[in-house]
């Protein structure tokens, strides 16, 4: 399946989880099971993990890195927008720790066939459920120049959207983009690398992130699969969240900053009418970042962020 992927934040995640003997756990994002092989390990010798990927493909490899925790673990093909259900139907709720490590695995980049990486020989497909919804080049197919501007600015934060929309669209009409190899080629020729992105990033970086994050609707599920995970823990269990660009860190901010406030009228009203009371309380403030030694090691981290929170009791609990 290609390259091994290195979990990121590792002993961070450790720390702000704080699992221990006989936790129950999930790793919404399971992918080749790094987190979750150290989060078994601190668990022994009976706390469970229930594993969800959208991707099959990252089911099998997690199942293989788990093997050795037998019955401790369950793995499931599933979108963690339906944590929720996923947990209770495999009996693990109330959980006592929720971990999502949101994006994509060095495994799925590695592998040409999925057409997640700009050298791909492969159609950009993108999709982590194989199985579902339309590949990145059926929506490049069925989108308008507009459309398709739309999704690289929002998605992507592209400044020049406009022109790789055109540029990527013309390409298709003449035939000259069947491969993810050639979308980054054709990006690269409409739009020079920027100075600052110099050296940085490839100039079809924005436009690979966004279209990831349309075909997967990344950003859609997020606030409800957070919603589920609150629901999902028991008072004093532990939610993480790592992040790896600003759209989706925006939204676990906002989750995380709405729910650890008692009114969410704006402005604040002298007496409370929303009824609104908080059940989290963030563990750091800003999140988390790598060290330059991790990033050193594994370039994946450079743009992570770690955000944790704990459950509250109910209020008069
Ligand atoms: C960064 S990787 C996780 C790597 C994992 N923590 C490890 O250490 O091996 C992200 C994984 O989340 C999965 N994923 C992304 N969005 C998902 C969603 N909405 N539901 C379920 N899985 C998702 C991807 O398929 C990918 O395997």
């Amino acid at each position: 399946m290609g390259e091994g992927h290195l979990p990121v934040l590792v002993d961070e995640v450790l720390a702000s989880l704080a699992v221990g003997p006989g936790s129950s756990i999930a790793d919404c994002t399971v992918g080749g099971g790094g987190h979750a092989e150290r989060l078994l390990e601190a668990s022994s010798p009976d706390g469970r993990l229930l594993g969800l990927d959208a991707d099959r493909a990252a089911i099998l490899e997690a199942q293989r890195t788990l093997a050795r925790f037998g019955d401790r673990v369950i793995l499931r093909p599933a979108n963690f927008a339906n944590l929720y259900d996923e947990a209770r139907a495999a009996h693990f709720i109330p959980l006592d720790a929720v971990l999502f490590d949101l994006g994509l695995s060095s495994y799925q980049l590695a592998d040409p066939r999925r057409g997640f990486s700009f050298a791909a020989d492969a159609p950009p497909d993108m999709r982590f459920d194989e199985d579902r919804g339309l590949s990145a080049l059926d929506l490049i197919d069925g989108s308008s120049q507009r459309e398709l501007a739309g999704i690289l600015a929002t998605f992507g934060e592209e400044r020049r959207a406009g022109r790789i929309a055109t540029a990527i669209l013309a390409a298709r009409a003449e035939g000259r983009l069947m491969t993810a190899a050639d979308l980054a080629e054709v990006v690269a020729a409409a739009v020079p690398t920027s100075r600052a992105d110099a050296g940085r990033i490839h100039s079809a970086t924005r436009t690979f992130q966004a279209l990831r994050i349309a075909v997967n609707r990344e950003l859609e599920v997020l606030t409800p699969a957070l919603t589920g995970a609150l629901a999902a823990l028991r008072p004093a269990g532990r939610l993480a969240v790592i992040t790896y660009h600003s759209g989706e860190d925006r939204i676990v901010k906002r989750f995380l900053a709405r729910e650890s406030r008692d009114c969410v009228e704006d402005p604040l009203p002298p007496v409370c009418l929303c009824g609104h009371r908080a059940q989290l309380r963030p563990i750091v403030k800003r999140g988390i970042t790598p060290t330059a030694a991790e990033v050193g090691r594994n370039r994946r981290a450079r743009s992570a962020r770690l955000r944790a929170a704990i459950k509250l009791a109910p209020a008069g609990a």
